[in-house]
This record gives structure tokens, sequence and C-alpha cells, in this order.
């Protein structure tokens, strides 16, 4: 066994013990009382809690880890992040938007539910985490911070802005400057605020909170490129979503535009600046730069 091998087991474990801490925290903030129409919180439970990879709220723990922080701290604004990545997927499958039927090997919401419910769905996932945010962050200090980062990070600018230019950008004919910036924002921005938040909850100082910020930013951009290559070459089974939907729906993609080698080189550059960024932690990154390393050769 290759002492690479060695490290990546180890950071298996670790991630799998945090998913499972991150898990039960979801699954506590979504028991809503009464008021909560059953449909709607069965809806918000069926997308939220189902089997996803969790990646942005390990992301916020890692990064609160290699700054020195708790677990516990940063903990409800990594199930904020994750809510709003949920409400996120949900708009993203509608008929309006990709018109996806499957997701996380499930039937989509609107696909298990209706569309009205699942809009509401997403609506009341993306409130929630902004709720979960404001009461439970801890320093209580720093709470006003993280909704700020989330705000900025899901908004008109970031995640919704690159989704609306992947609407748009359908239409076909566009470079590859536009590709990039639509993936920085789309994907990028909640990946990059997930390592922001765990540095800010950490108490990081500035040089810490850039260095995580520049490997959310290059881990956002692979993330991205290896999602477009997943949807070419990847097998249903495992990714839990219909393949082949990119093309079909003329969507500006890596492989679409660049062919896969150079999008898998592309993805693999990204994941290496991305553990350059943050060389100055030495040992506190390592799992930081072995799940990076992860999301090059990723089957899901
Ligand atoms: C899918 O995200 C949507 C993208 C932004 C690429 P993930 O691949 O992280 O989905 P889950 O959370 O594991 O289902
Ligand atoms: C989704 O990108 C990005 C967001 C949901 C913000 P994609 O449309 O490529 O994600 P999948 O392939 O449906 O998971
Ligand atoms: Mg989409
Ligand atoms: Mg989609
Ligand atoms: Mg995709």
């Amino acid at each position: 066994m290759t002492a690479g091998t060695v490290c990546w087991e180890d950071t298996q474990l670790h991630l799998e013990a945090l998913k499972q801490t991150v898990d039960s925290a979801l699954d506590e903030f979504t028991r809503l009382p009464e008021d909560c129409p059953s449909r709607l919180r069965e809806a918000m439970r069926y997308s939220l809690l189902a089997e996803g990879k969790r990646l942005r709220p390990l992301l916020v723990l890692l990064a609160a880890e290699a700054c020195g922080g708790r677990v516990s701290d940063a903990l409800p604004a990594a199930c904020a992040v994750e809510m709003i990545h949920a409400y996120s997927l949900i708009h993203d499958d509608l008929p309006a938007m990709d018109d996806d039927d499957l997701r996380r090997g499930r039937p989509a919401c609107h696909r298990q539910f209706d569309e009205a419910t699942a809009i509401l769905a997403g609506d009341a996932l993306l409130t929630l985490a902004f709720e979960v945010s404001a009461k439970h962050t801890s320093p209580r200090e720093r709470a006003g911070e993280c909704c700020a980062l989330l705000a900025e990070a899901a908004g008109p600018c970031r995640m919704v802005g690159g989704q609306m230019d992947d609407i748009l950008a359908e239409r076909g004919g566009h470079s590859l400057e536009l590709l990039e910036r639509i993936h920085r924002r789309k994907t990028g921005a909640l990946i990059e605020v997930s390592l922001v938040l765990g540095a800010v909850l950490a108490g990081a100082d500035e040089r810490q909170r850039r260095a995580l910020a520049e490997y959310g930013r290059c881990l956002g951009l692979a993330f991205q490129i290896t999602d477009d290559l997943l949807d070419v070459e990847g097998e249903e089974g495992r990714v839990g979503k219909r393949l082949g939907k990119d093309q079909d729906r003329r969507k500006l993609t890596f492989p679409g535009l660049l062919g896969i080698a150079e999008s898998r080189r592309r993805a693999a550059d990204a994941v290496e600046q991305a553990c350059r960024a943050v060389e100055a932690f030495g040992a506190d990154a390592r799992h930081l730069k072995a799940l990076a390393r992860s999301i090059a050769e990723r089957k899901r």
C-alpha cells in the first residue's frame, strides 16, 4: 500500500465520521413543528436527507479544523450550506430549468411530489438556511457576517446569477471565458463560501482565510468540470442522475467546448492549484488536499 493510499483511507474515515455528524444535524434541523404542513416538511426532507456526498458541509468543517476551530461551532453553517445546495438542486431539476427526473438516485422532488411542492420545498430550505445561521451560529457575534457571506454566495451575482447565465447560454456559440464565469458562480460560489465560513467560524486570520478561499475557488471549478465530464462518461447508477442531458439541452460545458481530454487536464490542474493554495497549513490541510485529489477522479 502506498503512502498516498494510507492518507486517503485516513481521510475517508474522517469524512465518514463528519458526514454522520452533518446528517444527524440536518435531520434535527428539519424536524419542524406542526405549523409546517407535513407535505412541505416531507418534500424538504426527501431532497435534503437523500444520499448526497455532503461535499459543501464537509468543506466547512474541514476548513474550520484546518484553522484550529471546533466542528460543533461550524456545524450550523455547514448545515445551512447544504440546505442552500439542496434547494438549488430541487429548482435546477424543475421542468422550467434543466427538466431532470432523477436526483441522488431517486425521482427528482417535483416527480416525487409535484412542481408546486418542489418550488415551495426549495423556498423553504433556502429560508431555513438563514434561520439556522442567524439563530445557531457560534460564536454568536459572527452570525451576521456568516449570513451576509451566505447570502452573497447564493445570490444574484453568484450562484443564482450563474444559473441564469447557464440557462441563457443554452443557445450556444459561447466562449471559454463565459463558461468559466458560469461554473465559478453557479457551482464555485457555494463551494468557495463553504471554506470561508469554516475559516471565519474558527477565528482564522486574514492569510488563512484568503488561502482557503483560493482553495475553494479552484476546487469549485474542478468540481463543475468533473460534473460536466460525468454527464458524458459517468455511470447513471453511480452518479444517481440522468446522464447525457447536457448535450441534449445544448448546455455550455467543458467537454462540449474543449473535449474530454482537455477538460480532464483542466480539472486536474485546478485541483493541484487548490492543493498549492493550502500548502502553508502543512499537515493541518491533509484532509483538504486528499479530498481535492479525489475530486479529479470522482465517479459520482
Ligand atoms: C450537483 O452537486 C450539482 C452541482 C453543483 C454540480 P453534487 O454533485 O455535490 O450533488 P450531491 O450533493 O452529491 O447530490
Ligand atoms: C447545477 O449545475 C448547479 C446548481 C444547482 C446551482 P448542473 O445543472 O450541471 O447540476 P446537475 O448536473 O443537474 O447536478
Ligand atoms: Mg443546471
Ligand atoms: Mg442540472
Ligand atoms: Mg451537471
